[in-house]
């Protein structure tokens, strides 16, 4: 077998067959293989796409490269969530407890953030004493325990993927559905979880900014989930503007707790329980969504979901009392309201815009390297739809540094108000299984 050969039967718009693929995946990840032939190759591909045996075959031969999880010593059925990203998106926070409340086991493995998107595990650092360094064997056992745990990423998941993606990201071909689908497909294999309940985001604060692009990207994740034998299903969600009202690592952990007291935003909490209850029929505790959507509302109200919150930081060495006491969380120096220059309809904030002010404040990481500043972010005070009054408050900037005139700047380049009544967007687009 030639990698020449391989590139040119590509070009032309035929499948790769799975020994095929495999040798291009393992050749490239032990350094036979140079990066200029496999660019090529990416490259064919962006243009040729893949079959459904193709996207299955490349999903594997990643998840084969490195390490796998083995969660075989939790009881029952696994199911792990994923979000495409966005801003503002504290959904994990509130999912991981909330369907553990259920009984659903979830074995979570997170990462941190680049940019202008959040990761789980920053957030969840802000509890002062919580961390995500387990030994697998702890993480079974909290599994088991408590229903949920979080761990890092460890070294060596899919080390082929991290190394093509390094290559897509300078060769133009990150854009190709294939490509992204097999690539997150092949992190949600290797983590060892039985179901997978997906999170596409569509929109401005998005990955796949089109409606379109996001439904072909979540049907072709779907599809490789299920020839892989992952009970696989995804919900395509707003990420137009941001979700709930805080962004920033602290601030939506303060968000979180809101929400699993049950006293969350509107839109975050809807989106919970939709992929909850899909998570919930995925884990076969329950026949219907409309069953396991009662389960959660009911939990969310009762106590039960922040409780298991409560013990599953304590279990990580995290200050469960922040539960009860946010001013436990990291507190930014200065809260600056910014007020509305005029009445109307908030028509606009647009996610990705407000995510860069976050990021500006020190809340995401502009390179792998950079400090965050935990306790920094923004707090809207208003969503789209909403009427605002000449001078009230749109949203808060929580800052550690007084110099913010760039960035008031920006985020009033990013809200848009509007004299027409606006109609909120829509949160659900589809869902797809
Ligand atoms: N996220 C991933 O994990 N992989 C991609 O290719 C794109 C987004
Ligand atoms: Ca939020």
């Amino acid at each position: 077998m030639n990698m020449y050969s391989l590139i040119e039967k590509k070009r032309d718009g035929e499948a790769l067959t799975e020994e095929e693929i495999h040798f291009v995946v393992s050749g490239y990840t032990n350094g036979d293989i140079p990066d200029y032939q496999v660019s090529a190759l990416l490259m064919a591909i962006y243009f040729q796409g893949m079959t459904e045996k193709e996207l299955s075959n490349l999903t594997m031969a990643m998840v084969h490269s490195g390490d796998t999880i083995d969660l075989s010593k939790i009881e029952g059925i696994k199911v792990d969530k994923h979000s495409t990203g966005g801003v503002g998106d504290t959904t994990t926070l509130i999912l991981a407890p909330l369907v553990a409340s259920a009984g659903v086991p979830l074995a979570k493995m997170s990462g941190r953030g680049l940019g202008h998107t959040g990761g789980t595990i920053d957030k969840l650092e802000s509890v002062p004493g919580f961390h995500v360094e387990l030994s697998t064997e702890e993480f079974v056992e909290l599994v088991n325990k408590n229903k949920v745990a979080v761990i890092g990423q460890s070294g060596n998941i899919t080390p082929a993927d991290k190394k093509l993606y390094s290559l897509r990201d300078v060769t133009a071909t990150v854009n190709a559905i294939p490509l992204i689908a097999s690539s997150i497909m092949s992190k949600k294999i290797a983590a060892g979880s039985d179901a997978i309940v997906l999170d596409v985001k569509t929109g401005a604060g998005a990955f796949m900014k089109e409606l379109d692009d996001a439904r072909a990207l979540a049907k072709s994740m779907v599809k490789i989930g299920n020839q892989l034998n992952r009970n696989t299903k995804a919900v395509i969600s707003d990420m137009s503007q941001p979700l709930g009202f805080a962004i920033g690592n602290a601030l939506e952990v303060k968000e979180a707790i809101d929400t699993l007291k049950g006293a969350g935003p509107k839109d975050l909490t809807e989106l919970c329980l939709v992929l909850g209850s899909q998570m919930l029929v995925a884990a076969k505790r329950t026949d219907t969504l409309d069953e396991a959507r009662q389960i959660l509302s009911d939990n969310l109200k009762n106590g039960k979901a922040i409780s298991v919150f409560e013990t599953f930081l304590k279990s990580q060495g995290g200050d469960s009392s922040v539960v009860h006491n946010s001013d436990l969380l990291p507190k930014a120096a200065l809260q600056v309201d910014l007020p509305s220059k005029s009445s109307g309809y908030v028509s606009k904030i647009t996610a990705n815009e407000l995510g860069t002010a976050a990021m500006m404040l020190g809340a995401g990481r502009q390179t792998k390297e950079s400090e965050i500043d935990l306790a920094v972010g923004l707090v809207l005070n208003k969503k789209v739809g909403d009427f605002v009054e000449k001078g009230e408050t749109l949203l808060t900037i929580h800052s550690n540094s007084e110099d913010l005139d760039a960035i008031k700047e920006n985020i009033y380049q990013s809200i848009k108000v509007d004299e027409n009544k606006v109609e909120p967007p829509k949160l659900i687009y589809e869902l797809i299984d």
